[in-house]
């Protein structure tokens, strides 16, 4: 990790260094194994087995008002999948949040997207797990997306998608072809994305998002178990909604009850809250953002906003449901 110490913004340098930091500081960065560069100039070896295999695992966090939002929330997801997939990475010799600390300071954003990955390493191809290789460490900060004004005012709509994967989602793992196929048909045939939903009709998640559905004042959202993602905002939100008084319940929610609800709503570290208004070109509800969703979402807006505003790193001021 001694690129940290590599040609610090602002420390002496050569001026050809500077003219680099100056161009990385308003533009997109990446950082490979100790180094900052450019996102071009960012290569790994074609025997990484995060390319040979989608051996690896990653994380999205994102800043607001230039602090990391539930950085500690994703490490620790992110130590989880590391330690369900075997991954040996020293997290407390060589912690990855000074670094994304330091990548966000570079890269000058106020708002950004920060990509960390923890690939195996580099071995000639063969299955079974090598001993003693380098993980690859990978990183990008870039500006982050923002859902468009009127998709969060109309909502978005869904399609249901076969679920094809295998039975660890809860491991945030980069090898992602199902969901990458899903929300590519879902684009193609004109929606925003697909829900999975098993063949016993059990509701899972989105291509890259947590499912919530409002029906008589009750909140559900699909258990945490193996099969999803336990999604940080998901978390989060559960937290936001005891400020509402309200209780989210966590359980098996099957298809009829998604297609029944009163509202639906989606969870993402960059979509936040986003009503889903259609599923299947069916109207969800009376078709328009309801109001629990809109509440929870205004909620998420201030406690991003307490927690952004606070000294020092952003941390959740109040206690998270574990995930
Ligand atoms: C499959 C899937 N489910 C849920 C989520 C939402 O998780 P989070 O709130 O931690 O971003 C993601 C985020 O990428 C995802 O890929």
């Amino acid at each position: 990790m001694s690129g940290l110490a590599q040609g610090r913004p602002g420390g002496p340098g050569a001026p050809a260094t500077r003219r680099i930091e100056r161009r990385l500081a308003i533009s997109e960065l990446a950082y490979i194994n100790g180094t900052f560069c450019p996102i071009d100039q960012a290569k790994v070896s074609i025997e990484d087995r995060g390319f040979q295999f989608g051996d690896g695992i990653y994380e999205v966090v994102v800043s607001y008002n230039k602090r990391l939002f539930l950085l500690d929330e994703h490490m620790k997801r992110l130590r989880r999948s590391a330690a369900a997939i075997q991954l040996d990475y020293d997290f407390d010799g060589a912690p990855l949040e000074p670094i994304i600390e330091e990548g966000l300071k570079r890269c000058g954003l106020t708002e950004a997207m920060v990509y960390v990955q923890i690939t195996r390493g580099v071995a000639p191809r063969a299955h079974p797990i090598p001993r003693g290789i380098q993980p690859t460490v990978v990183m990008t900060f870039k500006p982050l997306p923002k859902i468009p004004a009127d998709l969060r005012q109309r909502g978005v709509s869904m399609m249901i998608a076969p679920e094809k994967r295998w039975a660890r989602c809860f491991i945030k793992a980069v090898t992602l072809l199902p969901n990458v196929l899903a929300k590519t048909e879902a684009v193609r045939r004109g929606y925003f994305d697909a829900i999975f939903v098993t063949d016993s009709g059990e509701v899972r998640e989105s291509t890259s998002a947590n499912v919530f559905i409002a029906k008589d004042g009750q909140i559900l959202t699909p258990r945490r178990d193996e099969s999803i993602l336990h999604g940080i905002t998901q978390g989060f939100l559960m937290d936001c909604a005891k400020d509402l008084g309200l209780v989210v319940e966590e359980r098996v929610v099957d298809l009829e009850t998604l297609r029944g609800a009163d509202e639906v709503f989606l969870s993402g570290t960059t979509v936040e809250v986003l009503a889903v208004t259609s599923i299947d070109d069916e109207p969800v509800g009376d078709g328009l953002v309801g109001p629990m969703t809109r509440r929870l979402y205004e909620t998420f807006r201030v406690r991003v906003k307490e927690e952004s505003d606070a000294e020092g790193l952003c941390k959740p001021s109040r206690s998270l449901p574990t995930v």
